[in-house]
């Protein structure tokens, strides 16, 4: 397997019940490296382009709406197979259909609250860690 780099944003949901370090927690405990990690208060257009795939979809405007409603820790993981890996650890989209021990399992509160997010594959993973860090800012 691969040593690979994903991307990964703790929510505002979570950030609110300060929850950083217990999915962490679950991110390291799961093999996986944090590599690099900002606080930031997303802006309305970084949201916007960050789920620009989304733009269709009836929930968009909800949750820009969400992602700008407060603090989210922007995250690169670095480990094995860590974009499947990841998405693994996270558990399903919906926290009601997500695995015992899964982060959403544990902290989400509905759909579209759900903690955090993952890349969906090692091509974004690279245009999304791109949006938000620099070389500089991560060290493996
Ligand atoms: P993410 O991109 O955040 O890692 O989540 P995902 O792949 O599991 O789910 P995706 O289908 O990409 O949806 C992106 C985010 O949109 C919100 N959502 N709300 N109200 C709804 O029906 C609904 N569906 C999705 C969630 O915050 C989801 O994580
Ligand atoms: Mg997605």
């Amino acid at each position: 397997m691969a040593v690979q780099r994903t991307f990964s944003i703790i929510k505002p949901d979570a950030t609110e019940r300060n929850l950083t370090g217990a999915v962490n927690a679950v991110i390291e405990k799961a093999g996986l490296r944090i590599i690099g990690q900002r606080r930031i208060q997303m802006t309305q257009a970084q949201a916007e382009r960050f789920y620009a795939v989304h733009s269709e979809r009836p929930f968009f405007g909800e949750l820009v709406e969400f992602m700008t409603s407060g603090p989210v820790v922007v995250q690169v993981l670095e480990g094995d197979d860590a974009v499947a890996k990841y998405r693994e650890v996270m558990g399903a989209t919906n926290p009601a259909d997500a695995a015992e021990g899964t982060i959403r399992k544990l902290y989400a509160k509905s759909i579209g609250e759900n903690s955090v997010h993952g890349s969906d594959s090692e091509e974004n993973a690279a245009l999304e860690i791109a949006q938000f860090f620099s070389e500089a800012d991560i060290a493996g």
